[in-house]
């Protein structure tokens, strides 16, 4: 071409926990039968959608605005709502015009990070999670910054890690965290939240609080908003309705913005923000309208209650499990529903793999786990031995070498099948 039209940071579009799909769909048609173990995505691993809710979006289709444009911040009766929501948390006070809608998080995620200035880089989690990373290398055109989870102290962050890597690297503009976790599942308690909201008070940055999870945090856990944390520092917290309702397939999720007010730079990203969206007209409508029905029925909080207590049980099923496997840490999550695998020591990069019994897939897992990390070796074999789809963590910005898997099967026997496979597998694998 006359020009060169690829964008500068083309080669950071990373998103491992769907490219698996493509080298799973290939065994498959050789004849494996795939555990998809790679996505978070509730119902469709069976977690039926609550009769309830469902009634709730049967009303919303019989209503002619459902099938309107709404306003491109997002539903102002729900924005309103939302903001109140905020504001009984009792920190951080906000009006309807700090929420603005999205078509889910990942929307939300890729148009933060387009207009964010190039120069202005956000420092994240190590385990991280890809659109976060992604959107972070690609809209800088460098690899993604990270700080260290440490799978040692529960995944919990370096904090003096976070001081020095801000102090020293001037061109970082904010602080990314995901709370609870994806993938390690691990949560933050309010002391730690606070001292990173004063780390990014220090330093002039704003913060960046992924709150997908927040309503699954497991009963013995505590952890709080970014907006009861925030003081006047300037922040955003990310929310959606994929996991908790759950409806993923909604794509609808919402920032809250803080102290937009109290930084004049700030104020004006947020409002290209806005204007950004303007462009796109708005998001989708009817699932925003489901919102406030949803959140103030009075079955919401039993709901969620039960579903935190259910990941919880799997959680410790699976760590009880797994923990009988020598060579690997395995940290029972504080919430969410994914649970992170770490290999003590480093894998085998080449090598024979263990046997397989399908000959044509045992073909195929050798020619692709040829140039690979050793960790994606462990995961293509097996996927090819068991049919397990899982996700390495080397596609979670890390060098610690392992993979993630979630707990999200609902049928009982299934997932400590599945658990139970997945134990042998890493044993053999490691010729324990
Ligand atoms: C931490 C985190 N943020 C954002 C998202 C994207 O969510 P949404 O369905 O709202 O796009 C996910 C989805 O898995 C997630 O795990």
């Amino acid at each position: 071409m006359r020009r060169n039209i690829v964008h500068t940071g083309a080669g950071q579009l990373r998103y491992e926990i769907r490219e698996i799909v493509q080298t799973a769909h290939v065994l498959e048609k050789l004849g494996t039968r795939i555990i998809w173990e790679n996505i978070g995505d509730p119902i469709q691993k069976g977690e039926p959608m609550a009769d309830w809710i469902k009634e709730i979006i049967s009303s919303l289709v019989s209503e002619n605005f459902s099938y309107a444009y709404t306003a491109t911040a997002g539903d102002p009766e729900t924005r309103a709502y939302l903001a109140d929501m905020v504001n009984t948390r009792g920190g951080a006070q906000i009006g309807p015009d700090d929420i603005l809608f999205f078509n889910g998080l990942g929307d939300a995620v890729s148009t933060l990070f387009a207009h964010l200035r190039r120069e202005a880089r956000i420092l994240g989690p190590s385990p991280a999670y890809s659109s976060l990373s992604s959107a972070e290398a690609s809209h800088s055109g460098y690899e993604h910054l990270t700080s260290r989870l440490d799978p040692n102290n529960g995944w919990q962050p370096d904090l003096e890690d976070i001081r020095l890597k801000v102090k020293y690297n001037d061109s970082i503009a904010g602080i990314l965290l995901i709370n609870p976790d994806n993938p390690t599942g691990t949560i933050y308690p309010r002391s730690t939240l606070a001292e990173i909201v004063n780390i990014a008070r220090e330093h002039d940055l704003f913060v960046l609080c992924d709150e997908t999870y927040t309503n699954i945090v497991y009963p013995e856990n505590k952890t709080a908003s970014l907006s009861e944390v925030i003081g006047d520092t300037p922040g955003i917290a990310l929310r959606s309705i994929s996991k908790e309702f759950p409806w993923p397939g909604a794509r609808c999720g919402w920032m809250e913005v803080f102290n937009q007010d109290k930084d004049d730079v700030f104020n004006r990203y947020i409002t290209s923000l806005l204007e950004a969206k303007r462009l796109e007209v708005c998001s989708t409508t009817l699932p925003q309208m489901a919102i406030p029905r949803v959140f103030s029925d009075s079955r919401y909080p039993g709901h969620l209650k039960h579903r935190a207590a259910m990941f919880s049980k799997r959680a410790d099923e699976a760590v009880t499990i797994l923990s009988e496997v020598p060579g690997i840490t395995v940290v029972k999550p504080g919430g969410a529903f994914y649970l992170t695998v770490v290999f003590n020591s480093d894998l085998p990069d080449g090598g024979p793999l263990p046997p397989i019994s399908n000959a044509a897939v045992a073909e195929k897992v050798t020619e692709i786990t040829a140039n690979v990390a050793p960790d994606k070796r462990f995961v293509y074999w097996l996927l090819g031995a068991t049919g397990i789809c899982t996700v390495p963590l080397s596609g979670f910005c890390t060098e610690l070498p392992g993979f993630r898997v979630t707990l999200l099967e609902n049928d009982d026997e299934k997932r400590r099948g599945t658990f139970e496979t997945l134990a042998g597998a890493i044993g053999t694998y490691l010729n324990i």
